[in-house]
């Protein structure tokens, strides 16, 4: 099987060592395989496609290879095309923003949703509270996991509208949250929406075997190319319960400007706002069936044996007097998770290692990870251990204007304010892991403060 990948590697990924690049940011972005381009290109030179909002043969042209492009999607996903409807997005958060801004949200609703959850689903709770529904965060225990979630899922008044969301990967500690949960919630009336964003590039997600009515993710996640492309995959039966509040071009049937009529479309075109990307759309077929063709199951077998070596690799990361170098946030093992290790490094002493430091020497050495909250504070805060009090003491001190992550930091004292993510995928070799721990044991035995001061470091940004 490694032989199978190795071969991959050379032939539709050879820029990464061409570059010198060892890439470990596949939950911030998957890369595209060569020949998937090629394809494409080849594809685009052949083909003359108009607006698919027409009936002439170029835009029909287009409609065609939109309509093909979700044909895939489903059954990529096992989706019944009965049950489910596919809608292209810009990428995950338009998909989120969607439901954010057309969910029935009611005084009474509750708007449920896991600690760990990326910011895009922590935003739509802006409309929960606007239209009065509760919003309520799940905590996270052990290895940032949730437990019990029936408790917290019970007692939701039936008759109205309650939101659960989780994702199905988390994109910070790379926990994978249990599918049944889809089930238990809907049997407690609540709907369910699914992030999938992070889960998708590398575990099969089977909408026969667990159906939420909502799934958000984006494709250059799972295949790198196109960017600008998402979907969200939702129930045609739910979709009638949701109430856009605006109309544009491609969303409507008709529209009276002297009297104030529109009648939207009934199906999921009432969501795609304007002309869709349909030059990026038309890519997302070959996108599918590059991961198909390999075989998602034999892509997780690759990426979790790569995610133990890593595992590994940084538990045995010592100091001379034989401290670990390695904080894991998150489970140290590869049951129920997926491809994403979130770490900080610790001196002799026991102390935080500086992740902006860190960054800086991976930078140096053309190692791509990824560095800060990952846009996912929820998680965060209970990897990091804050109290409430204590963050909200320190945010409230700062104004918006002058906050720096650095005054942050300062604040908040002994406290982590970021970590280090590395994350594999299809691409990664044994030799990319290899490279990320050379320049991690260059911190061996340094004391924190002996480091470059991270103040002097690069500014990054606080997410
Ligand atoms: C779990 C998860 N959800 C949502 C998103 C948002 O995706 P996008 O930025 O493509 O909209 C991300 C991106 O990192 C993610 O990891």
């Amino acid at each position: 099987m490694n032989d199978r990948f190795a071969e991959l590697r050379r032939r539709d990924f050879s820029r990464l060592d061409a570059g010198g690049h060892v890439y470990l940011d596949y939950t911030g972005a998957g890369l595209y395989a060569e020949s998937q381009v090629r394809a494409h290109a080849d594809y685009l030179c052949g083909a003359v496609l108009g607006n698919p909002h027409s009936r002439n043969p170029t835009s029909l042209a287009a409609t065609h290879a939109v309509e093909e492009a979700r044909r895939k999607v489903l059954e990529f996903f096992y989706a019944d095309p009965e049950l489910y409807e596919v809608i292209f997005t810009l990428n995950a958060s338009g998909a989120l923003k969607l439901i954010a801004e057309a969910y029935p949200w009611e005084p009474g609703g509750h708007f449920l949703l896991t600690a760990d959850n990326h910011n895009s689903v922590n935003g739509m709770r802006e409309y929960a509270v606007a239209h009065g529904a509760e919003v309520r965060y799940l905590p996270l225990g052990c290895e940032l996991r949730v437990d019990d979630v029936e408790s917290h899922l019970a007692g939701a008044e039936r008759g109205r509208h309650h939101l659960f969301a989780f994702p199905a990967q988390s994109n910070f500690s790379g926990v994978k949250h249990p599918l049944e949960w889809v089930e238990i919630a809907r049997e407690h009336g609540y709907h369910v929406l699914l992030d999938a964003a992070a889960f998708v590039p590398s575990s099969p997600l089977r909408l026969d075997e667990h159906a939420p009515d909502f799934v958000a993710l984006s494709f250059y996640k799972m295949f790198g190319f196109p960017t600008g492309v998402g979907a969200l995959l939702a129930r045609r039966n739910v979709l009638g319960e949701l109430h856009r509040p605006w109309f544009s071009g491609g969303t409507v049937r008709f529209v009276s400007a002297q009297n104030s009529v529109h009648l939207p479309h009934v199906t999921g075109r009432a969501f795609e706002d304007g002309t869709l990307n349909y030059l990026g759309i038309s890519a997302v077929a070959a996108g599918l069936g590059f991961l198909g063709e390999i075989g998602i199951e034999r892509i997780n077998r690759h990426v979790m044996r790569l995610t133990g070596v890593l595992l590994d690799e940084l538990a045995a990361l010592r100091h001379s007097n034989g401290a670990p170098m390695v904080r894991f946030y998150g489970p140290q093992g590869t049951e129920m998770r997926g491809g994403s290790v979130a770490f900080n490094l610790l001196d002799p002493a026991g102390e935080t290692v500086d992740f902006r430091v860190v960054e800086q020497r991976t930078n140096a050495a053309g190692v791509s990870i990824r560095t800060g909250f990952f846009c996912n504070p929820g998680a965060a805060e209970f990897a990091f251990e804050y109290h409430d009090a204590d963050a909200f003491r320190c945010i409230n001190t700062l104004t918006p204007e002058t906050f720096t992550l650095q005054q942050f930091s300062d604040c908040m004292s002994d406290h982590a304010v970021g970590a280090i993510r590395a994350s594999v995928g299809i691409a990664s070799n044994d030799a990319d892991i290899a490279r990320l721990m050379e320049v991690l044991a260059t911190f061996r035995d340094a004391p924190a403060d002996t480091v470059p001061n991270a103040a002097t470091a690069a500014v990054v940004a606080a997410d």
